[in-house]
Formats: C-alpha cells, structure tokens, sequence
C-alpha cells in the first residue's frame, strides 16, 4: 500500500539560546509557527525486508542518516514488525534552511509508515521516538503556533494564530545548524572576556548562564498568552491582529542572527527587503538560511516575495498554518 503525506515547514518566531548543557545541547525557548509551504512523502509497504530512500535532490542524504530512516527503523522496532519500507522524498523545501523540513519529513514518515502498516503507534511513543530522532521532530507532531523549551524537543500547543499572510525568502546557501551554535557559544564566551563590551545581548548571557535571556523570553511569550487569553491586547489594536502584534512587540528575537547575519550579510540584507516592504515582522527562521516576513495582507505578501524574486532572491508568499488545518 502506497500513502502520501505532505510534509509541512516551521518557522521561528523569536528563539533564544540559553547554556550549553552536559549532554552537548542547548537549553532554548521558542515558539514554532508551521506553515503551508510542504514537501510530500510517499511511503510504500511491500514484501522483503529493508528501508529504502528515495530523494532526486542531491543534496538530500538517502542512507541511514536521513531522518526519515532514522525513524522507520524506530517504528518497526516499536511495531516489533519487519516489511519493505520504501519512503520517497519529493523536495520542494530547501535543505539546512531552518524550516525544519528533513524533521518534518521524518513525521511524516511516521504518519505515512502507520497507514501504509495499519497500525497505529502510542502518542507517547511517537514523541519519544521524535526526540531521540531530532530536536525539533516532535513539533511536527502537534502542529500550529507551538512553545518549545529543553532542547527544542518539549513541545506545548499555544493559542493558535490566525493564519497570516507570509513571505519565505530561501537564499540559496545552507546554514549548519551544529555550527550555529558553535559560533554562538564563541560568541558567549567572547563576551566573557575581559574587557568585553557589555552592550550586545551575548554579553547578557555572562552573569546569568544564558537563564536571563530565556527567561525574558518566557515572560514575553507569557504576557502575550494572558493577552491572546483574556481579548485585552496589552498594546491595543484590533481584535484580529492583536495576537500577532502582541507577539512581535513583547520582543520576540531570534539569538541565531547574531552569529548568522555577520557571516552572511545577504541574509540581512533580505530581511531589510521584507521590512521595506511593509513585514509587520521579519526574522531569520532556526539557524537559517531562511528569512521570513509576516505580513498584513495577501496582497502585500505577494509583493514582498516579487520584491525579492526581483533583486535575485527565491522567495514564496504563503501563510502560516493553523492546527485544525495542519
Ligand atoms: O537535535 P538535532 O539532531 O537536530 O541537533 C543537531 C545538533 O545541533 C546537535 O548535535 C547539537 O550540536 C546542536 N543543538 C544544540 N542545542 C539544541 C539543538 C541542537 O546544541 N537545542
């Protein structure tokens, strides 16, 4: 039996980076906001035995370290079954970009593997099985405005946005995100350093090991819950736009800028573009190399993308997407 599933992107609305931890990883805080733009995986249960990859992208990984292995191998473990297991990967989403795609697939993956087996694996075992497969797997998982803490792997349904108008601008250059953090903990620890200046938001990170800056960024998050909550938008404005609004105004950052920006100045560049043209909210997504900008109207969104698509940049107007249509 053959099942396609599509295979929907995030982006990041602010993310901060708090102390490296024992186990290698970052505490962080985030809020995931999954949008429509997708790639599709088919998945295909047949006789014999084995996992087979399928991907005409070069740049993806058909071996055991692909993320949809990585979990096939998981699920028929935790089935205790055996089968062929041909998973097929149609690309459209850029690969290292920061909208979560290779962890996207691997969920879909899952959800494909569980129709094409008719089965069905334990909620609990679909998330564990996430986690140990990437840090932000299990978000694909619930879908929608999404907070994540721990190491981007604790996910927690938020309020949900409305769906808003966007523009995903996808420069053709990948983003480590490893190397994201290495830099970002370079960062950190330059700004340790004696004689240091204290004035950018690295240098907040030395007395406090990282805990202030996401721990500002819960408060941000919570004080646009109470306001998303009780209909009273903290900043005034509409009822329609208040959530957004709220949002982006309680200080939303993304920490991967700092490092990402300096090393790849076209980045900036690009959210500069977004902004110019009318983004309510423009911000690099993950660790990059994606920018993305929200915006009020359908219609701006659609001039943003042709604004950047002009200037050389691959960009696409979509929208964010809600839970119930995710
Ligand atoms: O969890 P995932 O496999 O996506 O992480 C890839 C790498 O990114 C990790 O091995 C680690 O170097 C880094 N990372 C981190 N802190 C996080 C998430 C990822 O340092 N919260």
């Amino acid at each position: 039996m053959s099942v396609a599933v599509r295979s929907f992107a995030k982006i990041n609305l602010g993310l901060r980076i708090g102390a490296r931890r024992e186990d290698g990883f970052h505490d962080l805080r985030t809020v995931y906001q999954t949008i429509a733009l997708h790639d599709t995986v088919r998945v295909e249960a047949g006789r014999g035995m084995g996992i087979e990859i399928r991907c005409q992208s070069g740049a993806v990984p058909c071996d055991e370290s692909n993320t949809c292995y990585r979990v096939a191998e998981r699920v028929l473990r935790a089935l205790k079954t055996r089968g062929k297991i041909t998973i097929t990967i149609e690309k459209r989403l850029p690969v290292q970009g920061g909208l979560g795609a290779a962890s996207s697939n691997a969920i879909a993956a899952m959800l494909g593997m569980e129709q094409a087996l008719k089965t069905q694996i334990a909620p609990e075992e679909k998330l564990r099985i996430a986690a140990e497969v990437g840090s932000d797997v299990p978000l694909f998982l619930v879908g929608g405005t999404i907070l994540g803490m721990g190491r981007g792997e604790q996910v927690f349904p938020l309020a949900d946005l409305p769906p808003i108008p966007c523009v995903i601008a996808t420069p053709a250059l990948g983003v480590s995100t490893p190397k994201a953090f290495a830099d970002w903990d370079k960062l950190a620890a330059q700004a340790k350093m004696p004689g240091a200046r204290n004035s950018s938001h690295a240098a907040k990170l030395t007395g406090s090991n990282g805990s202030d800056t996401i721990n500002g960024f819960s408060q941000s998050v919570l004080s646009w819950l109470w306001s998303s909550a009780t209909g009273v938008s903290a900043m005034g404005g509409g009822r329609a736009e208040a959530p957004l609004l709220d949002l982006v105004r309680a200080g939303i950052e993304n920490d991967f800028e700092q490092v990402v920006f300096p090393q790849h100045p076209e980045l900036r560049d690009v959210k500069r573009v977004l902004e110019g043209a009318g983004a309510q909210y423009a911000s690099l997504s993950g660790s990059g190399s994606t920018v993305y900008g929200l915006f009020p109207s359908k219609d701006a969104a659609q001039k943003g993308a042709q604004k950047l698509e002009a200037s050389g940049t691959p960009a696409f107007a979509t929208t964010t997407l809600p839970r119930r249509e995710y």
